[in-house]
């Protein structure tokens, strides 16, 4: 039979172990914690140098060439592939289809082709087709001349705009 003294002596003793496997446990969390810490932190400082906004703004500013130094250099061949997304509407053997004929349209008067109906939106802004002119009309049609009937979203690209209108100008009239 067990006494009381050793009922105590082998609680002691499975206390104390129990104990040592506590502080064991303690003293490697607090170095596993530490590590892991650490790795934490460099990951936050990698967020930091993917958010910032400065890239984005670098971006906005550098618009590019104006306008007339991308005509200087523009390529026709290249805007007769951009007249693609036109030909739907318009032609360039002098009859009219959806929209007006488009030979000889570089700085000829706006809105003036004989037999065409025209809405009158465009000739509420703009004088004459001038390269410039075309270059504003074309990027958003119906944001330069609110009301045109020409269904056409604009050509985003400054690239696309100047090639299309050399090519226009060398249709001639
Ligand atoms: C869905 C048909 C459609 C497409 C596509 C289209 N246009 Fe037009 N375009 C028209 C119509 C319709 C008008 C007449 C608009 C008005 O009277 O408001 C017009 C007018 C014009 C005018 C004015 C001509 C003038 O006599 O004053 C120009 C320039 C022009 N378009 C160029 C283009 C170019 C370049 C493209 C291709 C990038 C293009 N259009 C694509 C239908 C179209």
């Amino acid at each position: 039979m067990f006494d009381t003294m050793t009922l105590t002596k082998a609680g002691g003793a499975l206390c104390g172990t129990l104990l040592v496997f506590l502080l064991g446990n303690w003293a490697a969390e607090i170095l596993y914690a530490t590590e892991a810490g650490g790795h934490g932190g460099e990951e936050y400082q990698q967020a930091y140098v993917i958010e910032t906004g400065e890239e984005d703004a670098g971006a906005a500013e550098e618009e590019g060439p104006d306008f007339a130094t991308l005509l200087a250099s523009a390529d026709a061949a290249a805007g007769a592939k951009v007249f693609s997304k036109c030909k739907a509407c318009h032609k360039i053997d002098g009859s009219n289809a959806t929209g007006p004929h488009l030979d000889g349209v570089v700085n000829r008067a706006v809105g003036t082709v004989d037999g065409f109906s025209y809405s009158g939106a465009m000739a509420a802004v703009f004088d004459t087709w001038t390269p410039e002119h075309l270059n504003t009309f074309l990027e958003s049609p119906k944001g330069a001349a609110p009301g045109t009937k020409m269904s056409f979203s604009g050509l985003k690209k400054a690239e696309d705009r100047a090639n299309l209108v050399a090519y226009l100008e060398s249709l001639g009239g």
